[in-house]
């Protein structure tokens, strides 16, 4: 198929260069972006007295149709052509003739390319957004539920201090609000219309820039051509996002591993969400939790390939930034589904309540407020740690808790102790007397979630206005 620029080539382009050089298999899903932009230009080119005001009425009327066409799946994107740029132009000139060819006065590929790439990062970053706050709504649908299902909080993956599922997944709901407003950060700088900027140095056509960034829902035109065709620092932010976010989704999937092992059993998957061994039939696996991890590295890739690609280019459009665009798309549908599916996952899981509060209670979880006990009682914090530690050391020997001690025995490590011990280091103090701020109490975390529903609904409500 013919190449938009064959007049100065006298020789065909040889098989493996089109297989090297060829977008239109990848870049055609900018099809929307790429005509969209299009009809704005048209309609700048016409008002400013570029072309005449007709023939930017049959081009519009002719993108329109294309636009329509492809969206009611009647028109079907060629790969003959080197990509989607191209394909558009020739449909364009197929349908309405000789003034199809007036829609490029003013534009190159590369500022045409760099807009499709902001419209298209900018719809996706806001789609992204949507789909972790509904996964936001079931972290705090567990939390609201999870006030008073105790389970050992842990550092070093050893067992510290008692916590709640609430509070842990308190943890996660932080996380991902941090991930929106990330998202919202990226879409804000990302905001401004690098159509105009021409190949690298403008135009001498009288462009009304600031129309077609207005038209087109830009905060304004870009301030310099030459960067403006040759920045993809936004693509690059919206997937240093979804690492952040990946890695996120990755942590949280390496807990439910944890706790859905047999040792753990603090949680059950739902069927819907593991699959069986063909050799084992026992088996039951948390495939999903485990490929989200997985796919991990994936995106990860996806951003370094793309920061690789961008540090030695000179300015301004060079063709390895092509590259940009199967990196961004596999790392965005990759996030993508794994943020549906863990969204999915937490919303059918199964938590063993009992099984957590019974691992909470051994592992000397309430050593710590053991020790705080003592310095009630006016024993210096360093000894009360001394004393608890001898005390643990003599549990593990017995095989004991520390609730299971009598008194006798524990007056032989300090007289301070006293029958008020027994209610002081329960499970349930060790975590109700926690009411600092961010801490796993009843009242500190109740406040939490007020504040974090009150944070989704109002994003919830922003988001659909946007
Ligand atoms: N397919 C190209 C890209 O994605 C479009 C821009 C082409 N520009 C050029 N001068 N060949 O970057």
């Amino acid at each position: 198929m013919a190449q938009l620029w064959g007049g100065r080539f006298t020789k065909q382009t040889d098989d493996l260069t089109r297989i090297i050089n060829d977008s239109i298999g990848f870049d055609k899903r900018l099809w929307e972006e790429d005509i969209s932009g299009s009809i704005v230009h048209a309609s700048m080119l016409g008002k400013q007295g570029i072309i005449s005001e007709e023939a930017a009425g049959r081009i519009k009327a002719g993108l329109e149709g294309i636009l329509d066409d492809i969206a009611g799946g009647r028109l079907e994107i060629s790969e003959d052509y080197e990509d989607i740029h191209s394909f558009v132009e020739a449909e364009l000139i197929r349908r309405i003739g000789d003034d199809g060819k007036k829609l490029h006065t003013g534009r190159s590929r590369n500022d045409q390319v760099a807009l499709d790439m902001r419209l298209f990062i900018k719809k996706e970053t806001s789609q992204t957004q949507d789909l972790l706050l509904q996964l936001e709504g079931t972290v705090l649908d567990i939390m609201e539920k999870g006030t008073d299902v105790f389970m050992p909080g842990f550092t070093h993956l050893q067992k510290a201090q008692p916590v709640t599922l609430a509070h842990h997944f308190g943890a996660y709901f932080e996380m991902f609000k941090r991930d929106v407003q990330r998202l919202s950060d990226c879409r804000e700088r990302l905001n401004y219309c690098p159509l105009g900027s021409g190949a690298l140095a403008g135009t001498t056509y009288p462009l009304d820039r600031d129309y077609v960034a207005r038209e087109l829902g830009f905060a304004a035109p870009t301030a310099n051509s030459m960067d403006s065709v040759s920045d993809r620092d936004y693509v690059i932010e919206y997937l240093s996002a979804l690492s952040l976010i990946m890695m996120h989704l990755s942590r949280l999937s390496e807990e439910v591993i944890i706790w859905n092992s047999n040792e753990y059993r603090f949680v059950e998957i739902d069927d819907a969400y593991s699959t069986g061994s063909s050799i084992m039939p026992q088996k039951k696996n948390p495939d999903v939790a485990e490929l989200i991890r997985g796919k991990t590295g994936r995106v990860y890739g996806d951003l370094l390939s793309l920061l690789t690609t961008m540090k030695g280019i000179p300015l301004a459009y060079d063709k390895d930034m092509q590259e940009d665009k199967e990196a961004a798309f596999d790392a965005i549908d990759t996030a993508n589904i794994c943020i549906r599916l863990m969204d999915a996952m937490l919303g059918t899981i199964k938590f063993n309540a009992d099984v957590m509060a019974a691992s909470a209670m051994n592992g000397f979880t309430n050593a710590t407020d053991a020790a705080d006990y003592l310095v009630t009682k006016g024993v210096p914090f360093r000894d009360a740690h001394a004393v608890i530690g001898s005390l643990v050391l003599y549990c593990i020997e017995q095989n004991k808790g520390i609730l299971d001690l009598t008194m006798e025995e524990l007056r032989r490590f300090s007289e301070f102790f006293d029958e008020d011990l027994y209610d002081a280091v329960s499970l349930e103090s060790c975590v109700e007397r926690r009411i600092t701020k961010g801490a796993p109490g009843r009242a500190a975390m109740e406040e939490e979630i007020r504040i974090s529903r009150e944070w989704l609904a109002e994003h919830i409500e922003k988001h659909a206005a946007e």
